[in-house]
């Protein structure tokens, strides 16, 4: 019988997911069907149990509900959907419902698999404080990245900075190179750094993000991760010469991770990347 998955959002129209999943089962021959849904706004929870009487075996959590599906799978939380205190893939077992966040993950495979930049002992500058940023910045740290954070509200680049910190002696895995914080933009006139990635909201509303010009070292790597078109963080990036990437790698990359964690599978992400793109 077909295992039935799904995305659950809202809006939900534009998602590539399904596009995505079905390109992944077609490639590993998993019998599997996926489809898009349209939580209500104050209706997450219950769309989560529907599927779950449904026979629906997992669903994926998107905008803007991953709080919500985190504290749904509170009593089963992967490490790393605590430390970001957000659940972008859900797993239904029998009784229990796993919760899990595979976006730092995608992030660290896309930048280093796709673009094959090492992030151990890279100068990295983190842009934002809110949910995306603190999703990804663990699993960042955990390759050996040196982190600057900076937000245009300096005290929550401060607590994620401090956040990071303490877990450099709870978590064996990330390497002792101490995040920093800068305290605001201004403040990196005369930096440079490797690789700049932007995990603000800036890019939505078309908002420049002001960076210095000289911030790119040479052979830097400009991340933002959005995609769909080109944001004014990467159109500066791209006249000040840095590489520019955008978020639609992560995407396919965090969808994999979530297929493995339900499949057991891990699918080539390269074809379905390029398939996306034209
Ligand atoms: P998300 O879950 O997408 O991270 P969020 O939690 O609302 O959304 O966080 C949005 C982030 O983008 C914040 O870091 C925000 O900065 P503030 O903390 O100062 O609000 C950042 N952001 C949004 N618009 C911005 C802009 N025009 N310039 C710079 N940063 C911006």
């Amino acid at each position: 019988m077909t295992d039935r998955y799904a995305v659950i959002g809202n809006p939900i129209s534009h998602s590539k997911s399904p596009q995505i999943h079905k390109l992944f089962a077609e490639q590993t021959g998993q019998d599997i069907s996926y489809e898009a849904i349209a939580a209500p706004l104050d209706g997450f929870a219950a769309t989560v149990e529907r599927l779950r009487k449904e026979g629906y075996k997992g669903c994926n959590v998107t905008v803007p509900f991953k709080f919500e599906a985190f504290k749904y799978a509170q009593l089963n939380l992967s490490d790393r959907a605590q430390v970001a205190k957000a659940v972008n893939t859900l797993k239904f077992n029998d009784e229990t419902v796993l919760g899990d966040n595979t976006d730092g993950a995608g992030l660290v495979a896309d930048i280093e698999r796709n673009f094959c930049f090492v992030l151990q002992g890279k100068r990295t500058l983190l842009m934002g404080a809110g949910g995306a940023a603190w999703g990804v910045a663990l699993p960042l740290m955990e390759k050996g990245t040196h982190i600057t954070i900076v937000n245009r509200t300096e005290d929550k680049a401060f607590e994620l900075a401090v956040f990071l910190q303490r877990s450099i002696f709870t978590n064996h895995t990330i390497q002792r190179n101490t995040p920093t914080f800068s305290k605001g933009y201004s403040e990196l006139a005369g930096k440079q750094f490797d690789l700049i990635i932007n995990a603000t909201s800036a890019g939505l509303t078309d908002s420049e993000i002001p960076l210095p010009s000289g911030i790119f070292a040479p052979g830097a790597l400009a991340y933002d991760m959005m995609y769909g078109r080109e944001t004014p963080f990467m159109k500066f990036a791209r006249e000040h010469g840095a590489q520019v990437a955008d978020g639609l790698g992560m995407l396919v990359e965090q969808a994999a991770e979530a297929f493995y964690i339900w499949r057991g599978v891990r699918p080539e992400t390269a074809p379905v990347i390029a398939a996306l793109r034209t």
